[in-house]
């Protein structure tokens, strides 16, 4: 990730973040909002997810390149789990399109559907929560930095972190 992001930036991604981290809890109980919102929550996702990975398009790319040379340790570790996020992120996509009741059904097509798809279904949604826990500690210097300089300061002192905000703007990742 690139440091000394311009403000806007951050907090359009901790907005984005936090979007994300909602609709992916409330896809995890499709008892609470029912099959139908339940796949069409999670179909908009990937919209969601897309922007999310091109917010940080150049360190992906950066990381690729440089991966088998020197690269911190937390860096790698980054995007190890980032790959196995996606590829989970795929399974749990896929298994779900395949157990379909409201969308594949809407376009005229038979899902597969069958306890094995399910089963898949629900063990990668699990196994996704799991990479999400570490997913957000690895992250968790940066949201409590957004979350102390952009909600928490100002609410505490606005006028200085309104002029504050003119000059400095910028936040380490
Ligand atoms: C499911 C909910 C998710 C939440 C709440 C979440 C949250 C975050 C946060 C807080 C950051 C740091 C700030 C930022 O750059 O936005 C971040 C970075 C990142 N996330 Fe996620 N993320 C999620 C899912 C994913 C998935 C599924 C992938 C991969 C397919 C992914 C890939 C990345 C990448 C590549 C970065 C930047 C590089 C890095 O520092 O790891 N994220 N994410
Ligand atoms: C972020 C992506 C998703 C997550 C985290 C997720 C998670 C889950 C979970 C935890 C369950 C409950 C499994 C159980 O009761 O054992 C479930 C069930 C289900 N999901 Fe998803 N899901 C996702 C995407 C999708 C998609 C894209 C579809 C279809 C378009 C879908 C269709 C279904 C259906 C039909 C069920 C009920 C299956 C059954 O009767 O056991 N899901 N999902």
């Amino acid at each position: 990730m690139e440091k000394n992001k311009p403000r806007r930036d951050n907090l359009f991604r901790f907005t984005l973040d936090i979007l994300i981290f909602i609709g992916f809890l409330l896809s995890l109980d499709p008892r609470l909002t029912g099959i139908p919102i339940h796949e069409w929550l999670t179909m908009a996702g990937i919209a969601a997810i897309i922007l999310h990975l091109l917010l940080d398009w150049n360190w992906i790319v950066g990381l690729t390149k440089k991966f088998f040379r020197k690269v911190a340790f937390k860096a790698r570790l980054n995007y190890v789990l980032n790959w196995l996020f996606f590829i989970d992120g795929i399974v749990v996509m896929i298994s779900g399109i395949l157990v379909s009741e409201v969308i594949l059904p809407l376009l005229g097509i038979q899902p597969v559907g069958g306890h094995t798809w399910k089963t898949i279904h629900s063990f990668s949604a699990d196994i996704s929560l799991f990479i999400l826990a570490l997913h957000t500690a690895l992250h968790w210097d940066w949201i409590v930095t957004v979350v102390r300089r952009y909600l928490l300061q100002p609410l505490r002192h606005p006028k200085t972190s309104k002029a504050e905000s003119v000059g400095q703007g910028e936040v380490q990742a």
